[in-house]
C-alpha cells in the first residue's frame, strides 16, 4: 500500500477525542499524521538543517498543528515555544502561528492588544507589588464592585477568583507572583453565561452559549452547551478580536453586561471544541484542517511514496 510522506504532527500531550477528529480530518485529505508531545521535541545544534526533533519525524513534518502545549516551568515553556517558533522559520506551516499562540496563552497581552484595538474588553489591572494589588482592590471592591482575578496561563476557568469587599485580596501560588485584576461582567441574569464564538480564517463560523449556575461558566467546569445563531455583532466583535491577536483560528469568549453589551473575556489560540461540535452541524475539525492544508506553499509539495 502506498505510504504518504511527510506526515503532520498534531501537537499534544493528551490526544483523545479531539486528536481522533484532527487525524480522520487529515486522512480525508490524503494526509498521514503522528501525535507529538512538546516534552519529546529536541534540538541539535550541530549540522545546519537538522536542528529540530520530532520524535517519529525523520524528515521535516509537512505541517504542525498544536492541539496543545503543557505548562512547566518558564524555560520549558520558553523551549516548547522556540521549537514551534523554529519550525515556523523553518517555512513550515505551524497552526495556530507560534506568535498568535504566545499572545493569547498569557491574558494579559490579549487583554492589552484587544483594548489597544478599541475592542469590548474589561479594564484590567496587572502588577507584581502586593501593595499596588491591594490599593486597586480597595479603590474597585470598596466602592461595591467585583473583581475577577486570573491566573495569567490560566485555562478552562482553573483558578478564576472572584474577589468582592468580603474576600480580601486572594491570592496564592497559583497566580505565580502576578497579579491579573479584571472588572467582574455581571450579566444580572439569574443563571451566568458566556458566549463562546469559533472564528476559522478570519470567519467567524459556529457558536454557542455556555450557562451555569456558577459564574466560571466554562464547559470543562459543567456548564451547559447550546447553540447560539451568529449575528452581525457577535461576528463583528469575534473576528475582530481574532485579528487583534494574530492568530490563524481561535475560540472567543464573550459576556454582555447588564446593558447587553457584549465583552470580550479571552482569545483562545488552542481552544476544544468537544462542546461546541455537540451542538452544531459545522463541521469543526475538517474546517480546520482545510484551513491548514490551504496554507501549505509548494515548498511542502506532498510527494507519495511506493
Ligand atoms: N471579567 C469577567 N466577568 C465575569 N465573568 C468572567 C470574567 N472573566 C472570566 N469570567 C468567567 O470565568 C470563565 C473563565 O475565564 P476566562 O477568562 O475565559 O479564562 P479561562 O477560560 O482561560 O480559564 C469565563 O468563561 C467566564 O464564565
Ligand atoms: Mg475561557
Amino acid at each position: 500500500m502506498a505510504e504518504l510522506a511527510p506526515k503532520v504532527a498534531i501537537v499534544t500531550d493528551d490526544p483523545g477525542w479531539h486528536g481522533r477528529q484532527l487525524k480522520e480530518a487529515l486522512a480525508a485529505h490524503g494526509l498521514s499524521s503522528q501525535y507529538v508531545s512538546s516534552m519529546d521535541c529536541h534540538m541539535d545544534i550541530a549540522e545546519p538543517g537538522t536542528e529540530i526533533n520530532l520524535p517519529g519525524f525523520e524528515q521535516d513534518p509537512l505541517a504542525v498543528f498544536v492541539r496543545g502545549v503543557p505548562g512547566g516551568t518558564l524555560e520549558q515553556v520558553i523551549f516548547r515555544l522556540n521549537i514551534l517558533h523554529a519550525l515556523s522559520d523553518m517555512g513550515i506551516v505551524v497552526y495556530n502561528n507560534p506568535r498568535g499562540i504566545e499572545r493569547t496563552v498569557d491574558k494579559v497581552m490579549t487583554s492589552f492588544l484587544l483594548k489597544q484595538a478599541g475592542i469590548p474588553t474589561p479594564n484590567t489591572w496587572v502588577c507584581e507589588a502586593k501593595e499596588k494589588a491591594e490599593f486597586i482592590y480597595q479603590r474597585e471592591c470598596g466602592q461595591g464592585r467585583k473583581l475577577v482575578s486570573k491566573p495569567l496561563f490560566g485555562s478552562q476557568g482553573v483558578g478564576v477568583q472572584l474577589l468582592d469587599s468580603d474576600t480580601g485580596l486572594f491570592h496564592d501560588e497559583t497566580f505565580a507572583g502576578v497579579y491579573y485584576l479584571q472588572s467582574f461582567i455581571d450579566c444580572g441574569d439569574k443563571d451566568s453565561f458566556d458566549i463562546r464564538v469559533f472564528v476559522i480564517n478570519g470567519k467567524a463560523q459556529a457558536a454557542m452559549t455556555r450557562r451555569s449556575t456558577h459564574w466560571i461558566t466554562n464547559r470543562a467546569q459543567g456548564a451547559e452547551c447550546e447553540a447560539l445563531k451568529l449575528d452581525a455583532e457577535l461576528t463583528q466583535l469575534s473576528e475582530a478580536a481574532v485579528k487583534a491577536v494574530g492568530i490563524d483560528y481561535g475560540g472567543v469568549d464573550l459576556i454582555p453586561d447588564a446593558e447587553g453589551n457584549l465583552q470580550v473575556i479571552e482569545v483562545n489560540s488552542i481552544p476544544a471544541w468537544w462542546g461546541l461540535q455537540k451542538v452544531t452541524g459545522f463541521n469543526i475539525a475538517s474546517s480546520l484542517i482545510d484551513d491548514m492544508v490551504n496554507r501549505l506553499g509548494n515548498a511542502n509539495s506532498l510527494t507519495v511514496l511506493p
